[in-house]
C-alpha cells in the first residue's frame, strides 16, 4: 500500500477510516465534516469484501493482519473501524494487539429504542453482525421493552458497491432485502429501522422508496463523528486541509463511475 498520510512538517491529526469496501465512505463523509482540517486515509479492504458472508475466526485473523499492515504503513492517530462486521468481531482484539486508538462502529440500537414510539425497531446488517454476541449483548442491555427483530441481509452491501460503482440494481432486489424489517402485529408496526451496515446509507433513498411504510432509519455515522470529535479534542487552529486519499488493498483502479462517486466524497482522481 502506497502511503497516504503525509507527515511532512503537519500537526493536524491523522485518520484512518476503515471498511471492508465503499461503505465506510458513510462514516467519512461525517467524520471529515467534524474535523476537515484532519489528514485522511481511507482503507477499503476490497480483497476480502465481503465481510458479512464469511467464518469469524479467518474474519479476525485477517482484519489484525490488514489493520497491522496499516498502521505500520499510515502511522495514523486514531481509526475508525467504519464497519459493523468488522467492529462487532474484532474491535476488541485490535485494541489488545494495537496501541492507537480505535473507534468503532456498532449497531445503534439504544437510539432506535429509545425514539421508536411503536416499541417496534428492526436491524438491519450482514448475516454476520446480526448473529454475533455483541449484537445479542445489545439488545439485552438496551433493548428492554421493545420488540426487535433482527435482518441478516447476504447481498445489500454488494447492492451499495454496485449501485456506487455505476451498476444499477433492480427495485424489487432491494424491496426483497428489506421487507423482513417490516413487521405489522399485535396493532404495532416497526417504526424505525437500525442502519447496522456502512453501506446500507448509501441506499437510503432506495429504501425509502420502496419501504412498505415510512419509518426512520437510524444512521450511527454523525455519533461516530461526534466520537472522534471529542477524542481528538481542541482543533488546530488555521490548519491547512489535506487531500483524503482512498486505498484498495486489491490494488485495483476504481472503473469510471467508481471515480466520480469518489470525486464527490472529496477523493482527487
Ligand atoms: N460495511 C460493512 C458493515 O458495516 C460490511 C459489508 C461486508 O463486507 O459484508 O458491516
Amino acid at each position: 500500500m502506497p502511503n497516504s498520510i503525509d507527515h511532512s512538517g503537519n500537526d493536524a491529526p491523522a485518520i484512518l477510516i476503515f471498511d471492508s469496501g465503499v461503505g465506510g465512505l458513510t462514516v467519512f463523509r461525517e467524520v471529515i465534516a467534524a474535523r476537515p482540517d484532519a489528514r485522511f486515509v481511507y482503507v477499503a479492504d476490497d480483497a476480502g469484501f465481503p465481510y458479512g458472508n464469511q467464518p469469524p475466526d479467518a474474519l479476525i485473523e485477517r482484519i489484525v493482519r490488514v489493520m497491522g499492515e496499516a498502521i505500520a504503513e499510515h502511522r495514523p492517530d486514531l481509526i475508525v473501524i467504519a464497519c459493523n462486521t468488522a467492529s462487532t468481531l474484532a474491535l476488541a482484539e485490535l485494541r489488545k494487539r494495537y496501541t492507537v486508538p480505535f473507534v468503532g462502529t456498532v449497531p445503534a440500537i439504544k437510539p432506535a429504542c429509545a425514539q421508536s414510539k411503536s416499541k417496534r425497531i428492526a436491524v438491519l446488517g450482514t448475516k454476520a453482525t446480526v448473529s454475533l454476541e455483541y449484537t445479542r449483548a445489545l439488545i439485552r442491555e438496551f433493548a428492554s421493552g421493545c420488540d426487535v427483530v433482527l435482518v441478516g441481509s447476504r447481498s445489500l452491501a454488494s447492492i451499495a458497491e454496485h449501485e456506487l460503482s455505476g451498476m444499477p440494481v433492480a427495485d424489487a432486489d432491494i424491496a426483497a432485502e428489506i421487507a423482513p424489517c417490516f413487521v405489522d402485529t399485535d396493532g404495532r408496526k416497526t417504526d424505525t429501522v437500525v442502519l447496522a451496515c456502512t453501506h446500507y446509507p448509501l441506499l437510503t433513498d432506495r429504501f425509502r422508496k420502496l419501504a412498505p411504510w415510512p419509518v426512520d432509519w437510524i444512521d450511527p455515522a454523525p455519533a461516530i463523528a461526534r466520537r472522534v470529535a471529542d477524542l481528538l479534542h481542541e482543533r488546530p487552529a488555521a490548519a491547512a486541509r489535506t487531500p483524503p486519499r482512498i486505498v484498495f488493498t486489491s490494488g485495483r483502479v476504481p472503473p469510471a463511475p467508481l471515480k466520480a462517486a469518489l470525486a464527490r466524497f472529496g477523493f482527487s482522481p
